[in-house]
């Protein structure tokens, strides 16, 4: 009899902190695999937000090279060459060909230069001006000589050089916009 009751008395002196223990550890594995599943669903998601938002992200416009004509048609030049190139803008998921002109001349050491027609002072388009043997933009006055550098008028600076290189035997230029109004020349797409 007192053996059953040791007993008895043995059960009721187990500890009541395993229960306690077994559920800190469910909730402590259920945090834990909440906390994976957050972490791994952040992972995978960031290549598909780097998708949707890669248009929204990049330059506006990709910047390649065009041709503006054989190199021979330009080693006997002496006034500057109007040229129509083609350009490939792509804004987001759109591509865009559009032509803009550019002059084909040379600098005073002889080198052949292109410049874009855009004035710098607000943009207008400038023509080649054979008398004045200068540039003459028709807006506001602007005069450039046959290199581009500034003369006289409101431009800050002269009209803007492009950047060129020769690919099988072919002139290329890449296109760019600058800012205007500015008296350093500045990309801006
Ligand atoms: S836009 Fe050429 S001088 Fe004003």
């Amino acid at each position: 009899m007192c053996a059953c009751a040791g007993d008895s008395e043995t059960t009721a002196a187990k500890p009541p902190s395993s229960g306690l223990s077994l559920e800190n550890r469910r909730s402590f594995l259920g945090a834990l695999l909440g906390v994976g599943s957050v972490f791994v669903g952040a992972l995978l998601s960031v290549p598909l937000i780097r998708f949707a938002l890669f248009p929204l992200l990049r330059r506006t416009t990709e910047l390649k090279s065009s041709s503006v004509g054989e190199l021979r048609e330009f080693s006997s030049l002496t006034d500057p060459v109007m040229r129509t190139i083609q350009i490939e803008q792509v804004d987001g998921w759109r591509k865009a060909i559009s032509e803009k002109a550019v002059y084909v001349t040379k600098d005073s050491q002889g080198q052949l230069r292109v410049l874009t027609s855009i004035c710098p002072h607000l943009g207008c388009t400038v023509p080649w001006n054979k008398e004045k043997n200068q540039f003459v933009c028709p807006c506001h006055g602007a005069t450039f000589a046959l290199d581009g550098t500034r003369v006289s008028g409101p431009s800050l600076r002269g009209m803007d050089t492009l950047e060129t290189s020769v690919q099988d035997g072919q002139l290329q230029v890449r296109f760019q916009y600058f800012r205007q109004l500015v008296s350093d020349k500045e990309v801006i797409g």
